[in-house]
């Protein structure tokens, strides 16, 4: 009855506010064909990630964890011209099929999908000296998370936005004894972000397609 309403009003909410997308729904349908997991961020999960990254006006988004590049398309839509999205991704058989579709959506020149383990990735943009990056999302393995933290900061500038995605699931980050080990790498990565002076973050709870979750927001502030 609950996971019913919850997916009822994300229903609601995207026929109200999100216009139909056929870009977007073969992102997903030929993710879906190639055998990806069905775990991309939700219509107005992806609209609010695109808000974010245009509200502040990011020009340089780093994504970790591009899967089929459902959410890398939202966010490369909020690039101005000339900006650049570089989303990172472990799996081979996933970056193919994100850019393909990245691609088929139009935004494909300003996408760059880094193959590889995501720290390794970021330790490259480290050394490679880029410009600082705007937004970052980080939405790749949860045990992960605590150490992307810690190689995307340095990668950003002040005033950066940051959201990480699944840190909720469903209550349990609350539990101090899970022995999950997600919900143990997301309570570690909770603890690394809350101990780093350099940011202010916040943890909003979210239900719906996606059952009940949430994500946490922060600004580098210095
Ligand atoms: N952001 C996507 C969903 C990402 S799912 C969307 O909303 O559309 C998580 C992705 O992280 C998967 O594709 C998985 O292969 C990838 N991943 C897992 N471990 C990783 C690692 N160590 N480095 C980079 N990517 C990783
Ligand atoms: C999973 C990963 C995600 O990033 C998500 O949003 C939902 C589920 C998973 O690995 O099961
Ligand atoms: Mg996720």
């Amino acid at each position: 009855m609950t996971q019913d309403l919850w997916t009822r009003v994300d229903r609601y909410v995207g026929e109200l506010l999100i216009a139909p997308d056929a870009t977007l729904d073969a992102a997903l349908r030929d993710s879906d064909a190639a055998g990806l997991p069905p775990i991309a961020v939700s219509p107005a999960y992806g609209r609010m990630l695109q808000l974010l990254a245009r509200g502040m006006g990011a020009r340089r988004v780093l994504e970790i964890g591009t899967l089929g590049g459902y959410s890398a398309i939202w966010l490369a839509r909020a690039l101005p011209p000339g900006g650049r999205l570089v989303t990172l991704e472990l799996n081979p058989r996933h970056a193919a099929v994100a850019r393909r579709n990245v691609d088929r959506a139009g935004v494909g020149d300003r996408v760059e999908i880094r193959v590889g383990p995501a720290q390794e990735s970021l330790r490259a943009l480290a050394r490679e000296g880029g410009a600082p990056f705007d937004f970052v999302f980080i939405d790749a393995d949860k045990v992960g998370y605590a150490d992307y933290f810690r190689l995307s900061l340095p990668l950003c500038r002040t005033g950066a936005m940051l959201v990480a995605d699944n840190i909720v699931r469903e209550g349990e980050v609350a539990n101090a004894s899970s022995a999950d080990a997600n919900v143990v790498a997301v309570r570690h990565f909770n603890e690394v972000v809350a101990a780093e002076p350099r940011v202010s973050a916040t943890v909003i709870q979210t239900v719906g397609v996606k059952k009940y979750d949430g994500f946490l927001l922060a600004v580098v502030t210095s």
